[in-house]
């Protein structure tokens, strides 16, 4: 059996050392494709092996094939849009990935970025603190249930939105849910973005909600570009001088956001949410021991292809 680990964006090294005493521990072979630029080396990487572990890597038809013993895909994350799991289950190919593993570490990053924003991205001017400000959770998912323990902490008081989970989950967490989506926009200056990218999703977050928040909007998405409504987010925020738009990546227009709302954006340069030594030892070993349990056992938990 031969795993293969690709990541264009690497795991710390300490996170591939874990990786490799469970694959070697299990008696296969493990290989690594890493800081990979062109699709021709993750098409013949994958020739000849049975599992892949990747991050944000791309795995579309073109990939599923080339690989003609693949068995398993597991995404070492939450977000799975990345993979054409349409291909994978024409190919036979189970897809799973690793939920709530790396959720800390972006629940962290999301607290560092409504600080940075509420600080005037450390320029030196008067700020405002989080103490008090409401917040509202948009998906509450692992990551979205991190991002409220946290905000507890600042003092904040949480809502949170979710179509998918019962307000009893929410309330239970201390949290205060909410019948509608709008009213949550309408009632919080803060809002924390943590919804997958899928048909329903894309491009959903525009004027028609963010244009409720209230004055000194602050609007953080630590998920996928895809769900924001770029076009009518740049329209709004130049309308309204008041909204700042804090990103884990780069939006589609990111050089028309530098360009028109200098001091009121941020976006890092890469995705670094999940980028901490903790989750990557935490998905990439999940990752590494689900393909063992599916080999040997058959264990289908996480399959996210059924
Ligand atoms: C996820 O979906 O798990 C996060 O967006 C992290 O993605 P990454 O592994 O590419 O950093």
């Amino acid at each position: 059996m031969k795993v293969l680990v690709a990541t264009s964006k690497p795991f710390a090294k300490v996170a591939v050392d874990g990786i490799r005493k469970v694959i070697e521990g299990a008696g296969y072979e493990l290989v690594l494709l890493e800081k990979y630029t062109e699709k021709s080396a993750l098409l013949s990487a994958v020739a000849d092996v049975d599992a892949i572990i990747i991050r944000s890597d791309i795995i579309d038809a073109e990939v599923f094939d080339a690989a003609k013993q693949l068995k398993i895909v597991v995404r070492a994350g939450a977000g799975y849009d990345n993979v054409d799991l349409e291909s994978a289950t024409a190919h036979g190919v189970c897809v799973m990935n690793t939920p709530g593993q790396n959720a800390n570490a972006v629940a962290e990053l999301v607290a560092g970025l409504m600080v940075y924003a509420v600080r005037n991205f450390y320029n030196g001017t008067s700020g405002i603190e989080l103490l008090g400000k409401k917040l509202g959770i948009h998906a509450f998912g692992n990551v979205g249930r991190n991002v409220a323990r946290i905000a507890k902490g600042f003092g904040m008081e949480v809502y949170a939105f979710d179509a998918y989970c019962p307000k009893e989950v929410i309330e239970a967490a201390g949290v205060h849910a909410v019948d509608s989506v709008e009213d949550m926009y309408k009632t919080c200056q803060f809002i924390s973005l943590h919804l997958p990218a899928t048909d329903e999703t894309k491009n959903s977050i525009g004027r028609n909600l963010v244009g409720l928040m209230p004055k000194g909007a602050v609007l953080v998405n630590s998920a996928r570009k895809e769900i924001i409504n770029e076009e009518e987010l740049i329209q709004l925020m130049q309308e309204r001088e008041d909204i700042k738009f804090v990103s884990d990546i780069a939006p589609a227009a990111a050089a028309k956001f530098e360009e028109l709302f200098a001091g009121r954006y941020f976006a890092t340069p890469k995705k670094m949410g999940a980028q901490t030594a903790e989750a990557n030892i935490n998905a990439g070993i999940a990752a590494a021991n689900q393909i063992v349990g599916f080999i040997k056992d058959g264990c289908t938990k996480f399959m996210v292809n059924r």
